[in-house]
């Protein structure tokens, strides 16, 4: 058995896995009860899964514990709280930009990384770089989502 340690969503602490190559997906559900990534396709292809890790985009389904040590991560949940929403969330929100949240780590938080190096991207800039993306919403949110982020790209929550 391994210990890893990692920071995650501003706390250290640690995973333990028996494989290196074990998801990162699974040990944050089972060993932190992180329920915000989600497991869609397991194969690196919808998106859903995603994390920040030193504040890059990754699938964590197809990202082993041993590639993540000793990184700072933050999933959906480290975004903000239900009292004290951060901004993005307050513009997806107020956009109504989910129906069922399912995929919601992937446009978020892609999202939020492509933002954070943009700052006052366009709306037409927001929408290429998701496009690079290949995420997947079954739901027929994602024009929402994108209006959300640009909203949230300059500065509005509203
Ligand atoms: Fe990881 Fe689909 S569950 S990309």
């Amino acid at each position: 058995m391994a210990v890893y340690s990692v920071t995650v969503n501003g706390v250290k602490t640690s995973l333990t896995a028996d494989d290196p190559n074990t998801p990162l997906l699974y040990l944050l559900q089972e060993q932190l009860q992180l329920m915000g990534p989600k497991y869609g396709c397991g194969l690196g292809q919808c998106g859903a899964c995603t994390v920040l890790a030193n504040g890059q985009p990754i699938r964590s389904c197809i990202t082993a514990v041993a590639d993540v040590a000793g990184m700072t991560l933050l999933s959906i949940e480290g975004l903000g709280t239900t009292a004290n929403p951060h901004p993005l969330q307050q513009a997806f929100i107020s956009q109504q930009a989910m129906q069922c949240g399912y995929c919601l780590s992937g446009p978020m938080l892609y999202g939020k990384a492509f933002i954070d190096a943009n700052p006052g991207a366009t709306a037409d800039q927001i929408n290429a770089a998701l496009g690079q993306t290949q995420l997947i919403c079954r739901c027929n949110s994602y024009p929402r989502m994108l209006h959300a982020l640009a909203l949230y790209a300059q500065g509005k929550t509203a």
